[in-house]
């Protein structure tokens, strides 16, 4: 096994960071950020990390390309401090929507994320449910995805599914809605949706599936403006669906998210805590509910350590 365990956390998401390591059973590492007036930052590991096994827990929440610059410093640090072996946990991936050159003269910034984080000292990243699942493949370094499916699945067992149907919002997240679908034990249907430019405005033409008199679940990798599940509610009250719930793995909450969802016909809406949501947007967004994924991350930074499966994570969805 690699040198001692050791955690620290940058400062996009404190919350999540301390409650993974009260999992852990262990203290955050010290390190202090300073950032001057020249909006430079600096970062001093303040206790030793020779031959360290080393975790780095870092977000990508506003300031999205701040935190990344201080996570790339960070891992610079640790990694000049002589630790063994330097593992970025990213719970939300930074860039994660720009994987692919659907356009001339663009980059793909995904990549320029992962071989940034290689650059900075990174030998291992460990994520959670990524845009594109083929983004591990930017990667020459390990990378492990984690799914908050079985966090999600949970919370949904937990209610009356007798009369419910899974929806996917677009064919793209249909595998990942169909995995969730297969927890709940439900069928799936999925949305037509299909967005022709960059102004983040998607359009939903037709429904695959049976969802008329049913509850329906829409399951998402992440709500960022909101549009998405707007059109997708709208097109599942069309069809007749009697409630529509919404489950998403990352809360980006950006652009008018907020008034967008409240004018949504939405009975329930469950996120995870992979980005910090405010009080203010907390107290604004009705039948909110915000589940931890602190467990899963602090049972993958043990396994990791440990030289254990992180697959099996995925194989034990409730039946
Ligand atoms: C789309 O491909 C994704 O699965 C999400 O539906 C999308 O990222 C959500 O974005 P918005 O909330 O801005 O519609």
């Amino acid at each position: 096994m690699i040198g001692e365990m050791k955690v620290f956390a940058g400062s996009s998401h404190p919350e999540l960071a301390s409650q993974i390591a009260t999992y852990m059973g262990m203290p955050l590492g010290k390190l202090k950020v300073t950032r001057f007036s020249n909006e430079n930052i600096k970062v001093k590991i303040e206790e030793n990390v020779r031959e360290a096994d080393v975790f780095v827990i870092q977000t990508s929440a506003v300031p999205v390309s701040d935190n990344l610059m201080e996570l790339l410093i960070l891992i610079d640090a640790l990694k000049y401090a002589s630790a063994a072996r330097i593992t970025a946990v990213l719970p939300y991936f930074p860039y994660a929507r720009s994987d692919k050159k659907d356009e001339a003269r663009i980059s793909i910034t995904a990549r320029l994320v992962a071989d940034l984080l290689q650059t900075a000292g990174a030998e291992r990243v460990l994520t959670m449910t990524l845009h594109a699942p083929q983004i591990l493949g930017f990667f020459r370094i390990p990378a492990d995805q984690l799914l908050a499916t079985p966090v999600l699945v949970r919370h949904f067992k937990n209610s009356d599914l007798s009369n419910s149907v899974v929806v996917a919002t677009d064919a793209g997240a249909g595998k990942v809605a169909g995995h969730f679908a297969k927890g709940l034990g439900l069928p799936l249907a999925i949305i037509d949706k299909r967005r022709f430019d960059d102004t983040e405005q998607a359009s939903s033409w037709a429904l695959i599936g049976e969802v008329h008199n049913k509850d329906a679940i829409i399951f998402d990798d992440e709500i960022a403006t909101g549009g998405s599940i707007q059109e997708a509610a709208r097109i599942l009250r069309s069809f007749g669906a009697k409630r529509v719930r919404v489950g998403a793995t990352h809360g980006v909450l950006s652009g008018s998210a907020i008034e967008r969802l409240n004018n949504t016909d939405i009975d329930e809406l469950v996120l995870t805590d992979t980005i910090p949501i405010s009080q203010a947007k907390m107290t604004a967004l009705r039948n909110l509910k915000v589940l931890s994924t602190a467990s899963m991350f602090s049972d993958a930074i043990l396994r990791i350590h440990g030289g254990r499966s992180i697959s099996q994570m995925m194989e034990c969805l409730p039946a």
